[in-house]
């Protein structure tokens, strides 16, 4: 059933409270920030459309993983004055995001003002979904607009908890995060295209349950492609083997065969003879000749102009984890040689999950040449999965 989209939601002159997820890469230091502000980004159509209903926009969000109290290096103010950048309007930061003195700061606000609640996590009832702490986020507002596709996949006070004590509806970008993925999902323009990587077959088995029906091509690389080599017999070095997943592999393939849809595995990969960013040794060889000792860092240039060719041949595309280790710069080519093929493809629907990938995505400086690249590391995957997020599940229908 869809749900009810920010223009069916009474807003004009009011207090709108709006979970935004701005969990952020913050330990690599506050100017960091600038560098991973997709989720930021993302969020200015909807507080943009309340500014200018003359609305007082209280922004609330979590900040890493404090477990219930204070902790200094979680202050969600450096990402308060970023936003305050990018949206070239002033943002309040507050010192807590319940109570009365918080009440009082919002009541002080003026239409078209914004304010940043400090992180939700500080207090040990969002992430418990507990009644009073929900109660003292509702007496901050007068509606409530869930913004924050990210953390849509928890069922906590601010994402779940908050849509009983007050009128709710998505907000525009995750609107936008549904809709996008959901016609990936739903309705794809044929030839559909799953690009699979990263580190582990097991982060990917539900993702690959939900999709292998519907796909014409399943292009595998990252780590993950070790243990579809493995399981095709080939010998993978040094290299973690999922031992467990070899038979869920193997099905994997012989599923796809059945069904006349492509796998594609590399055919070249680069080795290092240490896992390392800088080890003594590293060269690209064929995937029959990974050394015992060595290990796979990334698809190789002949993998990555093979999938490249073959995913330009597709509609649609949906990519998932990359190609090799990508943070490493030196076994990040493979990544970059796919992306740079995707982005700006006229009449292809390139769909990107989000987390490390779409860090990737966003390092190389490719957001805009997607269609969409989800704002979601967990949520995105569980959407794929196709499971139901609460925080959106909560939400009134349309
Ligand atoms: C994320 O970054 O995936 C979301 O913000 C959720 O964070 P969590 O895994 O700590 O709940």
């Amino acid at each position: 059933m869809a749900k009810r989209t920010l223009s069916r939601l009474d807003v004009a002159n009011k207090r709108a409270l709006v979970r935004v997820d701005f969990n952020i890469p913050i330990e690599q230091g506050v100017e960091v920030i600038a560098s991973y502000d997709q989720r930021l980004r993302a969020t200015l159509p909807t507080i943009r459309y309340l500014l200018e209903r003359n609305c007082r926009v209280v922004l609330c969000s979590h900040l890493g993983r404090p477990g219930g109290k204070v902790a200094e290096e979680l202050r969600l103010a450096p990402v308060g004055d970023r936003l305050a950048e990018l949206l070239g309007h002033p943002v309040r930061n507050l010192k807590d995001c319940i109570g009365p003195e918080v009440a009082e700061e919002v009541n002080r606000l003026e239409g078209g003002q914004v304010a940043l609640l400090e992180n939700l996590r500080f207090h040990p009832g969002e992430e418990k979904n507990d009644p009073d702490f929900v109660k003292g986020l509702a007496a901050l507002a007068d509606c409530f607009v869930m913004d924050a596709f990210a953390v849509a996949h928890r069922a906590h006070a601010s994402t779940v908890g908050i849509v009983t004590e007050l009128p709710s509806a998505m907000g525009l970008l995750v609107q936008r995060e549904v809709e996008e993925m959901g016609r990936a999902l739903e309705s794809p323009a044929s030839p559909l295209a799953a690009l699979m990587g990263g580190a582990k077959v097991s982060d990917k088995i539900l993702v690959l349950e939900n999709l292998l029906d519907k796909l014409d091509h399943l292009f595998i690389g990252g780590g993950m492609a070790v243990t579809f080599l493995k399981a095709r017999g080939l010998e993978t070095g040094a290299s973690t083997v999922e031992e467990d997943r070899l038979d869920f592999a193997r099905e994997v393939m012989e599923r796809a065969a059945a069904r006349n849809i492509g796998v594609h595995l590399p055919q070249d990969v680069v080795i290092a003879n240490s896992f390392e960013a800088e080890p003594a040794e590293s060269r690209t060889v064929p995937v029959e000749q990974v050394p015992e000792g060595w290990f796979i860092m990334d698809v190789g240039m002949e993998t990555a102009g093979r999938f490249a060719s073959g995913l330009k041949e597709c509609r649609t595309i949906i990519w998932n984890g990359p190609m090799g280790v990508f943070e490493m710069p030196r076994f990040s080519q493979g990544t970059r040689v796919v992306a740079n093929a995707i982005a700006d493809l006229p009449g292809i629907t390139t769909v990107v999950g989000g987390g490390s990938t779409a860090e990737a995505v966003e390092e190389l400086g490719l957001m805009d040449g997607m269609t969409h690249v989800s704002t979601g590391g967990g949520a995105s995957l569980e959407f794929l999965e196709g499971r139901e997020l609460p925080g959106i599940a909560a939400l009134p229908d349309l």
